[in-house]
């Protein structure tokens, strides 16, 4: 293991003003690094990853799969991790249980590889984080498919355990547009009797649809409102060499920041901009960011480009709708950020997901950001908030959860006055390098 497990309870000082410029390269984004890890350690032979995402997330998705026999090399930044694939049947019965840390996409993705393992059991348990978070979502569709999974709450909390079955292919609907439901289930009918067909509500991420038929599983796409995934067991996947592009849910921090602290010019090099995960582009289009997308690109099956953003002076409030949330996700935490130096009534509806991430997202940003003097309402599925006031520095809390952290790292430099945020390291679970990078671009 490289990366440290971030302690938690770091303070940091954060001081206000100071403009961000210079040329900044984003980690590895964490979807497609857990994919990569995942159906390299499925495929037959060698996979290569340039680019993985060296945090915390990723490494316990890697420490699972080495529990269960795989070849991993260790995951430095800067280095090509190297994965020999055990195929589609080589996983082992791991001899302890499965620590996915802080990260659904850890547990949701495994339930579904592993619940079609006949033969083996499998016990998978986190963080207290993941441990309050619904894994019902995944083991109700893999029930369906056959699949045997008991936890805690009738199987929706871990520690969860799997008792491999052999699976069947079902047609499954998704109650929610979420791409580790969808991934989990994919991952489980790639060895079920029989073909499965996957309809999600609205887009998720499709980097699992990418991915997958780039290693050589026969996965269709079809249909648009209620889009239909369809995959033939039977295929061998074979390794790959897969590049990571940059997380543009890491570059949102920087875009941001760009386009609201003064004195700003950024270039955020090498971001993957798949269109189901661009909404944050089309929200700044909408607040008039100044920001041009450069050097667009096709990198390893996925799009990729650098982007470009200087301080645009006064903001537009935005609206966040339902129809736009899944392209946007993980950005919420620090649009609601922006949306306090925005002019005029922001309001993000259609977003009660953001209570079953890592924290409730919509409670801690309501809380903290109101702790810096903003004006905030909190509904069951949303925000409303009134921007074109001043926040103050003062003592705020990442409640854990990186991306509050780095969003309210970016609402203390466009505060009034010093802030000291706690348990700051929780950074470490997506952007290890993130308090480094800011650093040397406010020099
Ligand atoms: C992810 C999907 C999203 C996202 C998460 C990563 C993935 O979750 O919030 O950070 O890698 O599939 P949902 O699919 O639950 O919305």
């Amino acid at each position: 293991m490289s990366a440290k497990k971030s302690d938690n309870t770091k303070a940091r000082e954060i001081c206000s003003g100071g403009g961000l410029s210079g040329k900044v390269r984003v980690p590895g984004d964490k979807s497609i690094s857990h994919r990569a890890l995942l159906f390299g350690a499925i495929a037959e032979g060698p996979t290569s990853i340039k680019g993985l995402l060296p945090a915390e997330d990723p490494i316990s998705t890697a420490s699972c799969l080495r529990a269960m026999g795989v070849n991993i090399s260790p995951i430095r930044a800067g280095e090509t991790v190297r994965i020999e694939g055990v195929g589609l049947d080589g996983l082992k019965e791991p001899d302890e249980i499965l620590d996915c840390g802080n990260s659904g996409t850890t547990m949701r993705l495994l339930l579904g590889l592993l619940a079609g393992r006949k033969g083996r059991h499998f016990v998978l348990t986190g963080d207290e984080s993941l441990r309050n978070r619904p894994m019902q979502r995944v083991g109700h569709p893999l029930q369906l498919m056959g699949a045997e999974i008991q936890g805690r709450s009738n199987g929706n909390y871990a520690p969860i355990s799997i008792t491999g079955q052999k699976l069947h292919g079902a047609v499954v609907g998704t109650p929610v547009a979420s791409a580790q439901v969808k991934s989990a289930i994919l991952l489980a009918a790639l060895t079920a009797e029989g073909p499965t067909t996957v309809i999600e509500p609205a887009h998720s991420r499709d980097h699992s649809e990418r991915m997958l038929k780039a290693f050589g599983a026969n996965l269709q796409v079809g249909g648009e409102i209620g889009r239909h995934i369809s995959v033939q067991p039977g295929e061998r996947l074979l390794g790959q060499d897969v590049i990571v592009p940059g997380d543009i849910s890491s570059a949102a921090f920087w875009l941001i920041a760009g386009a609201l602290v003064p004195n700003s010019e950024l270039t955020i090099e090498n971001v993957g901009l798949n269109p189901t995960r661009t909404g944050i582009l089309e929200i700044m289009n909408q607040m008039e960011v100044n920001y041009q997308v450069l050097n667009r690109r096709d990198v390893a099956g996925e799009p990729v480009g650098d982007i470009r953003v200087t301080n645009s002076g006064r903001l537009k409030a935005f609206n966040l709708s339902e129809e736009i949330m899944p392209r946007l996700i993980d950005e919420v935490p620090i649009l609601s950020v922006a949306a306090c130096f925005c002019d005029g009534e922001s309001k993000i509806t259609g977003a009660s997901e953001l209570r079953v991430k890592e924290t409730d997202r919509l409670a801690v940003m309501a809380r903290q950001l109101s702790a810096m003097g903003a004006e905030i309402q909190e509904h069951p599925d949303g925000l409303t908030i009134f921007g074109g006031r001043s926040l103050k520095g003062t003592a705020i809390d990442s409640e854990t959860d990186h991306r509050v952290a780095m969003s309210l790292a970016i609402a203390a430099l466009l505060a009034k006055g010093d802030s000291t945020l706690s348990r700051s390291d929780a950074a470490a679970v997506s952007y290890p390098e993130f308090w480094n990078d800011l650093g040397r671009l406010r020099k």
